[in-house]
């Protein structure tokens, strides 16, 4: 009997795993658990003897594989996949695949209310602003970024993009589509983050990006940390007092951030985007759906290592 392994050190909902576990049982494979590790020795215990191997932002490095000896397939229940080393999981006969769209409406949903908490003032009780008639920049539009337009319409907002690679859904879905993501930060009024932690993304928004960020401006990232310039961040925050940013993932320097930038940065104790018990059922089925399609009829549909 085939083994799934599902690895996440940040659980899913009880009521997504019930459903999880049910779509491996009825393939007909094993159901193994390892939530909440504190170790990487207990995720290389845990591996061993699995076939498959689902996680959320778990990391999937050389140790894992190799230590994972029976692994055919590791997929990412979730977008971003830069936690899993999917070259030398190549290397190794391993395939890799993530669930694209699956928990992007949790992310947009996060990424307008921390627009909202930092607009608000943080909810200090000092008079804030409102996001209808604003202008939305996104960065990026993939997934989360489409939900994320779904969602500011309904607030009134303007919403403009910078994207290489969706220009033609974008302007299908009447978005203006800037020139440069310079043009992009120097139009919005809250810049939302939705570049993936890969290519000429890492570090992209550094000074010379940031430096043109209008007056008031609001940065949300729920994205990935990898994509921001820190110390360009920490640099023009101290000479732009009046910036705010907000993201799901706390910078490294993250407690220098809340000491210099009191009342203009937030961050989530812990990434929590995708935290919700739909998006872990959506995202954490898919997973599952994908395993046994891999595993049944040899689908690698949703294969990133190809
Ligand atoms: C993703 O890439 O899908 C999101 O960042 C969610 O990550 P998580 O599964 O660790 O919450």
């Amino acid at each position: 009997m085939k083994r799934v392994l599902i690895a996440t050190e940040k659980p899913f909902a009880p009521s997504a795993l019930s459903k999880i576990s049910e779509v491996i049982k009825q393939a007909g494979y094993e159901v193994n658990l390892l939530e909440k590790y504190q170790s990487k020795a207990e995720l290389l215990d845990a591996v061993k003897t699995t076939d498959a191997l689902i996680v959320r932002s778990d990391k999937v490095d050389r140790d894992v594989l190799d230590a994972a000896e029976n692994l055919k397939i590791v997929v990412r229940a979730g977008a971003g996949y830069d936690n899993v080393d999917t070259t030398y999981a190549k290397e190794k006969a391993v395939v890799v695949m993530n669930t694209p769209g699956q928990n992007s409406n949790a992310v947009a949903e996060l990424a307008i209310g921390l627009a909202i908490y930092g607009i608000r003032e943080f909810f200090s009780g000092k008079s804030g602003g409102e996001l209808r008639g604003r202008t939305l920049g996104l960065h990026g539009y993939g997934y989360v970024a489409r939900n994320v337009h779904r969602i500011a319409r309904g607030f009134g907002m303007k919403v403009i993009v910078y994207t290489r690679y969706s220009k033609a859904q974008a302007t299908s879905e009447g978005l203006e589509v800037t020139g440069s993501l310079e043009e992009l930060y120097a139009l919005s009024d809250v810049v939302s983050i939705h570049v993936p932690a890969k290519g000429e993304h890492l570090k992209s928004v550094s000074m010379d990006i940031l430096k043109h960020l209008k007056e008031d401006a609001i940065l949300v990232n729920t994205a990935r940390n990898e994509v921001i310039n820190e110390d360009d961040l920490c640099a023009f925050m101290e000479q732009r007092t009046d910036v705010k940013y907000l993201s799901d993932i706390a910078p490294d320097g993250a407690d220098a951030f809340a000491d210099k930038f009191t009342g203009r940065c937030y961050f989530t104790p812990k990434k929590i985007g995708a935290q919700t018990q739909e998006a872990n059922t959506n995202a954490g089925v898919a997973a599952a759906e994908q395993i046994a399609g891999f595993f049944e009829n040899g689908d690698e549909t949703f294969r990133v290592n190809r």
